[in-house]
Protein backbone atom coordinates (compact mmCIF):
# COMPACT_ATOMS: atom_id res chain seq x y z
CA UNK A 1 0.00 0.00 0.00
CA UNK A 2 1.47 3.56 -0.84
CA UNK A 3 1.38 6.08 1.92
CA UNK A 4 1.06 9.64 0.41
CA UNK A 5 2.72 12.85 2.61
CA UNK A 6 1.48 12.86 6.15
CA UNK A 7 -1.26 15.55 6.38
CA UNK A 8 -1.33 17.74 9.71
CA UNK A 9 -5.08 18.43 8.91
CA UNK A 10 -7.85 16.27 9.16
CA UNK A 11 -9.33 15.66 4.85
CA UNK A 12 -12.82 16.37 5.50
CA UNK A 13 -15.41 15.28 3.19
CA UNK A 14 -18.42 16.79 2.19
CA UNK A 15 -20.77 19.05 0.08
CA UNK A 16 -19.38 22.37 0.31
CA UNK A 17 -22.42 24.56 0.76
CA UNK A 18 -23.67 26.77 -2.09
CA UNK A 19 -22.80 30.05 0.07
CA UNK A 20 -19.11 28.61 0.84
CA UNK A 21 -18.57 28.20 -3.52
CA UNK A 22 -19.78 31.22 -4.35
CA UNK A 23 -17.86 33.46 -1.77
CA UNK A 24 -14.91 31.23 -2.82
CA UNK A 25 -15.55 31.90 -6.52
CA UNK A 26 -16.09 35.70 -6.30
CA UNK A 27 -13.80 36.79 -3.62
CA UNK A 28 -10.67 33.94 -3.58
CA UNK A 29 -9.74 35.78 -6.37
CA UNK A 30 -9.53 39.28 -5.24
CA UNK A 31 -7.68 38.16 -2.23
CA UNK A 32 -4.44 35.98 -4.83
CA UNK A 33 -1.47 35.63 -3.56
CA UNK A 34 1.50 35.94 -5.86
CA UNK A 35 3.00 32.74 -7.51
CA UNK A 36 6.48 33.51 -5.66
CA UNK A 37 6.37 35.30 -2.18
CA UNK A 38 10.25 36.83 -2.02
CA UNK A 39 9.31 39.66 0.79
CA UNK A 40 6.50 42.18 1.14
CA UNK A 41 4.60 43.66 -1.66
CA UNK A 42 5.21 47.08 -2.42
CA UNK A 43 4.28 49.74 0.30
CA UNK A 44 4.12 47.03 2.66
CA UNK A 45 6.27 47.05 5.65
CA UNK A 46 6.40 43.14 6.93
CA UNK A 47 4.93 40.04 5.07
CA UNK A 48 3.09 37.48 7.20
CA UNK A 49 1.91 34.24 6.88
CA UNK A 50 -1.07 32.41 9.17
CA UNK A 51 -1.18 28.85 9.03
CA UNK A 52 -4.60 27.44 9.81
CA UNK A 53 -6.74 30.37 9.70
CA UNK A 54 -9.70 28.59 10.27
CA UNK A 55 -12.84 31.23 10.07
CA UNK A 56 -9.94 34.32 9.85
CA UNK A 57 -10.67 35.88 13.03
CA UNK A 58 -7.54 36.76 13.92
CA UNK A 59 -6.20 37.22 9.95
CA UNK A 60 -8.83 40.25 9.82
CA UNK A 61 -8.22 41.59 13.18
CA UNK A 62 -4.36 41.58 12.49
CA UNK A 63 -4.59 43.32 9.11
CA UNK A 64 -6.70 45.91 10.84
CA UNK A 65 -4.65 46.61 13.34
CA UNK A 66 -1.17 46.13 11.19
CA UNK A 67 -2.54 48.15 7.88
CA UNK A 68 1.02 48.91 6.69
CA UNK A 69 1.88 44.91 7.21
CA UNK A 70 0.75 41.50 4.33
CA UNK A 71 -0.85 39.10 5.75
CA UNK A 72 -1.09 35.76 3.81
CA UNK A 73 -3.61 33.59 5.68
CA UNK A 74 -3.94 29.79 4.41
CA UNK A 75 -6.40 26.52 5.39
CA UNK A 76 -7.68 23.89 4.07
CA UNK A 77 -11.34 23.91 5.18
CA UNK A 78 -13.33 25.85 2.03
CA UNK A 79 -16.27 27.09 4.41
CA UNK A 80 -13.58 28.73 6.71
CA UNK A 81 -11.59 30.84 4.07
CA UNK A 82 -15.05 31.18 2.97
CA UNK A 83 -16.13 32.75 5.95
CA UNK A 84 -12.99 34.81 6.42
CA UNK A 85 -13.26 36.45 2.99
CA UNK A 86 -16.84 37.60 3.47
CA UNK A 87 -15.44 39.02 7.13
CA UNK A 88 -12.39 40.73 5.27
CA UNK A 89 -14.69 42.22 2.27
CA UNK A 90 -16.91 43.68 5.74
CA UNK A 91 -14.32 44.83 7.15
CA UNK A 92 -12.96 46.72 4.11
CA UNK A 93 -9.56 45.03 4.39
CA UNK A 94 -7.20 45.13 1.79
CA UNK A 95 -4.02 43.99 3.04
CA UNK A 96 -4.73 40.14 3.55
CA UNK A 97 -4.11 37.18 0.89
CA UNK A 98 -5.96 33.74 1.07
CA UNK A 99 -5.32 30.38 -0.25
CA UNK A 100 -7.06 27.27 0.34
CA UNK A 101 -4.42 24.90 0.63
CA UNK A 102 -1.79 22.95 2.32
CA UNK A 103 0.49 25.32 4.42
CA UNK A 104 3.26 22.98 4.56
CA UNK A 105 3.80 22.60 0.90
CA UNK A 106 2.94 26.06 0.44
CA UNK A 107 6.00 27.36 2.87
CA UNK A 108 7.10 24.74 0.74
CA UNK A 109 6.77 25.63 -3.00
CA UNK A 110 5.73 29.22 -3.04
CA UNK A 111 8.18 31.33 -0.18
CA UNK A 112 11.48 32.64 -1.19
CA UNK A 113 14.01 31.76 1.38
CA UNK A 114 14.05 34.70 4.23
CA UNK A 115 11.09 36.07 2.80
CA UNK A 116 8.79 36.00 5.67
CA UNK A 117 8.89 38.56 8.97
CA UNK A 118 6.63 35.84 10.88
CA UNK A 119 4.45 33.02 10.82
CA UNK A 120 0.96 32.54 13.47
CA UNK A 121 -0.39 29.26 13.88
CA UNK A 122 -2.90 29.93 16.21
CA UNK A 123 -4.59 26.95 18.20
CA UNK A 124 -3.45 24.28 15.81
CA UNK A 125 -4.79 20.67 15.67
CA UNK A 126 -3.76 18.87 18.38
CA UNK A 127 -3.36 15.53 17.55
CA UNK A 128 -3.43 13.86 21.22
CA UNK A 129 -3.07 10.52 19.97
CA UNK A 130 -0.16 9.11 20.60
CA UNK A 131 -0.32 7.39 16.79
CA UNK A 132 -1.39 11.00 15.59
CA UNK A 133 1.66 12.82 17.01
CA UNK A 134 3.49 12.83 14.03
CA UNK A 135 0.68 14.86 12.00
CA UNK A 136 1.32 17.72 14.43
CA UNK A 137 2.08 20.96 12.48
CA UNK A 138 5.04 21.58 14.61
CA UNK A 139 8.19 19.26 14.17
CA UNK A 140 11.96 19.46 13.46
CA UNK A 141 10.61 19.18 9.63
CA UNK A 142 8.58 22.44 9.98
CA UNK A 143 10.92 24.13 11.94
CA UNK A 144 13.86 23.79 9.25
CA UNK A 145 11.25 25.05 7.20
CA UNK A 146 10.48 27.76 9.20
CA UNK A 147 14.09 28.81 9.37
CA UNK A 148 14.54 28.62 5.86
CA UNK A 149 11.56 31.02 5.06
CA UNK A 150 11.78 33.46 7.72
CA UNK A 151 14.25 36.07 7.70
CA UNK A 152 17.03 35.93 10.83
CA UNK A 153 15.13 38.46 13.09
CA UNK A 154 11.63 36.78 12.22
CA UNK A 155 9.34 35.26 14.81
CA UNK A 156 6.44 32.49 14.99
CA UNK A 157 3.66 33.02 17.21
CA UNK A 158 1.83 30.48 18.44
CA UNK A 159 -1.45 29.79 20.90
CA UNK A 160 -2.76 26.80 22.01
CA UNK A 161 -5.33 25.81 24.26
CA UNK A 162 -3.70 22.43 24.73
CA UNK A 163 -0.97 21.96 27.19
CA UNK A 164 0.37 18.72 25.63
CA UNK A 165 0.70 20.39 22.27
CA UNK A 166 2.43 23.97 23.87
CA UNK A 167 5.32 21.05 25.86
CA UNK A 168 5.21 19.32 22.17
CA UNK A 169 6.47 22.67 21.07
CA UNK A 170 8.76 23.14 23.82
CA UNK A 171 10.15 20.21 23.62
CA UNK A 172 10.95 20.23 19.64
CA UNK A 173 12.19 23.49 19.73
CA UNK A 174 14.31 23.18 22.31
CA UNK A 175 16.12 20.17 20.72
CA UNK A 176 16.25 22.39 17.25
CA UNK A 177 19.51 24.19 16.35
CA UNK A 178 17.92 27.06 15.08
CA UNK A 179 14.87 28.12 17.54
CA UNK A 180 14.22 28.82 21.00
CA UNK A 181 10.90 29.18 22.76
CA UNK A 182 9.92 31.81 25.29
CA UNK A 183 6.25 32.12 26.94
CA UNK A 184 4.68 35.41 25.27
CA UNK A 185 2.41 37.62 26.00
CA UNK A 186 -1.19 37.71 24.39
CA UNK A 187 -1.35 39.76 21.57
CA UNK A 188 -3.70 42.82 22.70
CA UNK A 189 -5.13 42.27 18.42
CA UNK A 190 -5.95 38.57 18.14
CA UNK A 191 -10.20 38.18 19.33
CA UNK A 192 -10.86 35.71 21.11
CA UNK A 193 -12.84 33.68 18.76
CA UNK A 194 -13.01 30.14 16.95
CA UNK A 195 -10.96 27.44 18.64
CA UNK A 196 -9.66 29.89 21.74
CA UNK A 197 -12.96 30.74 22.67
CA UNK A 198 -14.14 26.91 22.40
CA UNK A 199 -10.80 26.30 24.73
CA UNK A 200 -11.40 28.92 27.24
CA UNK A 201 -15.55 27.77 27.77
CA UNK A 202 -14.17 24.24 28.05
CA UNK A 203 -11.90 25.78 31.18
CA UNK A 204 -8.75 25.47 29.65
CA UNK A 205 -6.09 27.84 29.48
CA UNK A 206 -4.28 29.45 27.02
CA UNK A 207 -0.53 29.21 26.14
CA UNK A 208 1.42 31.80 24.08
CA UNK A 209 4.63 31.03 22.82
CA UNK A 210 7.24 32.70 20.63
CA UNK A 211 9.92 31.42 18.53
CA UNK A 212 13.24 33.72 17.89
CA UNK A 213 16.30 32.39 16.72
CA UNK A 214 19.20 31.77 18.41
C1 LIG B 1 -8.15 23.75 15.44
S1 LIG B 1 -8.37 24.65 13.97
C2 LIG B 1 -8.01 26.34 14.48
C3 LIG B 1 -8.52 27.37 13.52
C4 LIG B 1 -8.24 28.83 13.91
N1 LIG B 1 -6.82 29.13 13.88
C5 LIG B 1 -8.82 29.15 15.25
O1 LIG B 1 -8.05 29.53 16.15
O2 LIG B 1 -10.03 29.08 15.42
C6 LIG B 1 -6.92 24.23 13.06
C7 LIG B 1 -7.02 24.63 11.62
O3 LIG B 1 -5.78 24.38 10.99
C8 LIG B 1 -6.04 23.91 9.68
N2 LIG B 1 -4.83 23.22 9.22
C9 LIG B 1 -4.19 22.18 9.80
N3 LIG B 1 -3.11 21.82 9.10
C10 LIG B 1 -3.06 22.67 8.03
C11 LIG B 1 -2.19 22.79 6.93
N4 LIG B 1 -1.13 21.99 6.76
N5 LIG B 1 -2.44 23.75 6.02
C12 LIG B 1 -3.51 24.57 6.15
N6 LIG B 1 -4.38 24.49 7.18
C13 LIG B 1 -4.16 23.56 8.10
C14 LIG B 1 -7.27 23.03 9.84
O4 LIG B 1 -7.96 22.86 8.63
C15 LIG B 1 -8.08 23.85 10.85
O5 LIG B 1 -8.95 24.76 10.21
Amino acid sequence: MEHGPIRTYNARRGRRSQLTDSRLKTLLPRYAVPPLLTGPPPGAERLVVEVGCGHGDAAVAYCTAYPSHWLVALDVHPPGVARMLAAAGAAGVTNLGAELGDAVEFLRTRVAPGALDAVHLFFPDPWLKVRHHRRRFMSAGTLDLLAARIEPTGEVLIATDQLPYAAHVQSVVAAHARWQCTIAERPTWRPVAGFEAKGIAAGRPITELRLTRR
